[in-house]
């Protein structure tokens, strides 16, 4: 029996819902399976704690959350508490502290699921987007300066590290390699950015030219390539990006896939040194919160990615199938899909698909 220990971070919103939503689909998996078995410990961390604490979680949360083995969150951010503080009090530090510098967000439209594009079909579109996650844009270097004065001056510096370029782009090459049309576009700006972007561009042919020949790149930028997700996704397997591109290019990917609601994300610290955290791409919707009708997928598709994590693919893609077949039949949809149903009440059919 493989006993897993996850730290639990619903967070706000609409994360509290999806995450128990997501655990007890893993609960009722297990049971079937007889092989595994999760062992939660959920920690109250977010907006609501920093009301009340005035931090988003306790000062040792890092050293609390190390000795888990995966970590499972919802979402953090609520009007009420400004963004950047949600950002920076909880999800940054975990991604920054425990070197989770992939993020990996799959963009596929599901079977069953109508994309916006015209024309596009399930199994049209399948590609990867390995995004920067610890450095780059989102450094936090920087600073501001007469502040209040006509003079005022505002600094932020972007930071790209040969190690943390080279880590996440050898990264995408090896998942490249394993893709069927071995693949890779990187994500690039170097006719605007001409100091951090060209570095960029340099690692990426100086790796592929020596230790991925086989693997198709190339480079494009980040304007053109967001027009390209609308107009030719189907042209791509693996598409690396800095942290700033990456982000955009995923709630765009969120989109082509029929609803920010249903895109998965893992945020991997690839020599398992530290643990790694799935989570959903999508944030807290105030919009929507309390309704008990965010759509779950986004939040069971991040938990299918950590059972891959964990050595289980087997349970991870019977989530995805069982996911894929009631989206299929189509009598169970969250309102964000054009249906009636409750978020309860799709994890239910997602449970008997399974069963
Ligand atoms: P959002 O993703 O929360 O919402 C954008 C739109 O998508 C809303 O209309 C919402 O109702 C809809 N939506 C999102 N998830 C859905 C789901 N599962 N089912 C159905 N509809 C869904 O982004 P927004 O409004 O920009 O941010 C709200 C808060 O969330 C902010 O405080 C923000 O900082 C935070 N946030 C947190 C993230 C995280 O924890 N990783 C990521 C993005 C935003
Ligand atoms: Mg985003």
């Amino acid at each position: 029996m493989q006993t897993v220990s996850v730290a639990v971070i619903p967070g706000d919103g609409i994360g509290i819902e999806t995450v128990q939503a997501a655990r007890r689909l893993l609960d009722r998996l297990a049971e079937l399976d007889g092989g595994i078995k999760f062992a939660y410990t959920e920690f109250p961390w977010g907006c609501a704690y920093y009301t009340q604490h005035g931090e988003m979680a306790p000062k040792d949360f890092l050293s609390t959350l190390r000795s888990f083995e995966t970590i499972m969150l919802g979402a953090v951010g609520y009007p009420g508490v400004p963004d950047h503080v949600s950002l920076w009090g909880l999800l940054l530090p975990i991604r920054r502290g425990f070197e989770q510098y992939v993020n990996m967000r799959p963009v596929r439209i599901l079977r069953g699921v109508t994309s916006p594009l015209r024309g596009r079909n399930p199994g049209d579109v399948n590609f990867v987007v390995i995004r920067e996650n610890t450095e780059g844009e989102y450094s936090s270097m920087g600073g501001r300066l007469h502040t209040g004065f006509p003079h005022e001056v505002v600094v932020q510096n972007t930071v790209f590290t040969r190690l943390g370029t080279e880590r996440v782009i050898r990264y995408a090459y090896r998942l490249a390699a394993k893709a069927p049309r071995k693949r890779l576009c990187g994500a690039t700006k170097s006719n605007g950015i001409n100091w951090a972007m060209p570095f960029w561009d340099e690692v990426f042919n100086q790796i592929g030219e020596t230790e991925f020949p086989e693997v198709e790149r190339w480079l494009t930028h980040i304007d053109a390539l967001a027009a390209n997700f609308v107009l030719k996704p189907d042209v791509y397997d693996v598409v690396v990006a800095s942290n700033l591109f990456g982000d955009i290019l995923t709630d765009l990917g969120g989109a082509v896939m029929g609803s920010i609601g249903m895109a998965p994300s893992a945020n991997i610290n690839p020599e398992r040194k530290y643990p790694s955290m799935f989570e959903p791409v999508h944030g807290s919707a105030p919009d929507i919160a309390g309704k008990g009708i965010a759509n779950p997928v986004g939040q069971i598709w991040s938990s299918s990615m950590m059972l891959d994590h964990l050595g289980r693919q087997d349970l991870g893609e019977a989530v995805m199938t069982a996911v894929e077949d009631v989206l299929e039949e189509g009598r169970v949809r969250t309102p964000d899909l054009g249906g009636r149903s409750t978020t309860n009440e799709m994890v239910d059919a997602i449970i008997a698909r399974l069963e």
